[in-house]
């Protein structure tokens, strides 16, 4: 079998006649969507996961991610389908390990996830073929920790199986970008780990882009989510800078944007939220630590960052207060928690934050957000209210998280006494406060 399957040719042959079997473990945000790529285009795909309910709703081509909706299975034929069996690895030609990263409470990567995904894979390793990361981590991950647990079954990296780094960079619910035309960054441990990885990708993604080491393609992609955690701070200062100038924050970052080189607009809010953003940039300061440097940039960012949750508080606070109004016992009607437009995810959103606070100060809070219809929250179930005149006319303050388009698209602003906005999309009026 080793012969057959591990030559270049035969593994080249198998990926251009689309006989190859690929396989996704970990069927989430990041892991479906690929796994359902590759389907797409004409590949037989395993998806393994722990979880029986997502592996069972796979089988049952039932949607539980906005980005995949049930009707995608029809065109598939049956080419995806889904197991909590690692044994179904012994079968796959190639696969990617798509599980979490999340941060503990003390924001030290927790890598076991992988770990653990990476072990049972080795149980279950055969020749010749290609294991991918494309789990968000620290830099040396791949080689360091996903290595030398496949290399326990014995085989040699390069020549008995295949090892690369592809990071992922979907932006969920982003209708121009899919994973198709996001260009992809990949990396192999050999040059023919790359060679493998970046042939597979070609097939489903319009530009592969290879890099000189795992290492480099790992740092690429916290570099990108902390240029975005970096700027959103810088965002988010002006605002609190703005505000005690008495302008606005987002006319200064229109007024800046009429530059046609070198700047790039972003724009205060809550905070930030999903599992990325708030997250990566703390993979790349943890292991800078080890080599004695500390990222200031980052830690700034993320002070700022994670301040604008109490400074939306206090601005509701103010708002109220003018209106001679406390924050005990005021009505207060939050909307968006998902972290932000138009998606259901609520990871690490600032609105869990802005919620909680409020609770903690005696407020009657209720929340409407059309894409979250509950929420568990500190052990307690939160149901959303309705978008309508009752809920908004009942509210002593209404607070604009996130922008989703049911809000915009019926904007029910005018039957408000009071309006605190974090993103600017409610017109200027008496009662209407910015950030
Ligand atoms: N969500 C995004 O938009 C996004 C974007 C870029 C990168 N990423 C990265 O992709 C990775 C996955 O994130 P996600 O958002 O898809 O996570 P997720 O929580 O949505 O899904 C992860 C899946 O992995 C499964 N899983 C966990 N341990 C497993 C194991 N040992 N074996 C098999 N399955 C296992 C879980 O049951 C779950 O279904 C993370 O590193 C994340 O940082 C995510």
């Amino acid at each position: 079998m080793s012969e057959v399957l591990s030559s270049a040719e035969a593994f080249d042959e198998r990926v251009h006649t689309r006989t190859a079997h690929v396989g996704i473990v970990g069927l989430g945000y990041a892991g479906l969507p690929l796994a359902m790529v590759f389907a797409e285009a004409g590949f037989a795909v395993t998806g393994v996961d722990l979880s029986e309910p997502r592996v069972q709703a796979v089988q049952e081509r039932r949607s539980y991610l906005v980005d995949v909706p049930a009707e995608r299975y029809e065109t598939l034929n049956g080419r995806l389908n889904a197991t909590t069996d690692y044994a179904a690895v012994r079968e796959l030609d190639a696969l990617t390990i798509c599980v979490p990263t999340p941060l503990s409470k003390t924001r030290t990567p927790d890598i076991s996830f992988i770990v653990s995904a990476a072990e049972s894979v080795a149980q279950n390793l055969r020749p010749g073929q290609l294991v991918m990361l494309q789990s968000t981590t620290y830099p040396g991950t791949t080689e360091e920790i996903v290595l030398p647990i496949l290399e326990r079954s014995g085989g040699k990296v390069g020549e008995d199986f295949f090892l690369g780094y592809a990071p992922e960079r979907v932006d969920p619910g982003n209708k121009r970008y899919s994973i198709r035309n996001t260009p992809k960054l990949v990396a192999g441990v050999t040059p023919e780990c790359l060679r493998r990885t970046e042939l597979l990708y070609r097939q489903v993604v319009e530009n592969v882009i290879p890099v000189s080491s795992p290492m480099v393609a790992e740092t690429a992609k916290l570099h990108e989510n902390t240029f975005r955690a970096v700027n959103i701070a810088l965002a988010n200062e002006l605002a609190l800078m703005c505000d005690r100038l008495g302008i606005s924050a987002w006319e200064v970052i229109d007024a800046a944007s009429s530059k046609p080189f070198g700047f790039l607009p972003h724009y205060p809010g809550p905070g930030l939220g999903g599992d990325c953003i708030p997250v990566v940039p703390h993979f790349l300061a943890w292991r800078l630590r080890e080599y004695g440097y500390s990222a200031q940039l980052i830690a700034s960012a993320h002070e700022i960052n994670a301040s604008m949750p109490l400074h939306v508080v206090q601005r509701i606070s103010d708002a109220l207060n003018d209106a001679g109004k406390p924050i005990r016992g005021s009505r207060l009607l939050l909307l968006g928690m998902a972290y932000k437009a138009d998606v259901h995810d609520t990871r690490e959103s600032p609105s869990l934050e802005v919620l909680r606070q409020l609770e903690a100060r005696g407020a009657d809070v209720r929340y409407c957000d059309p894409w979250v219809p509950q929420l568990d929250l500190d052990g307690k179930r939160h149901s959303g209210v309705e978008w309508n005149t009752d809920e908004v006319r009942a509210a002593d303050c209404v607070v604009v998280l996130t922008p989703h388009r049911q809000f915009l698209q019926t904007p029910l602003w005018d039957e408000a006494d009071l309006i605190v906005d974090t993103r600017n999309v409610v017109p200027p009026g008496p009662g209407v406060r910015s950030i």
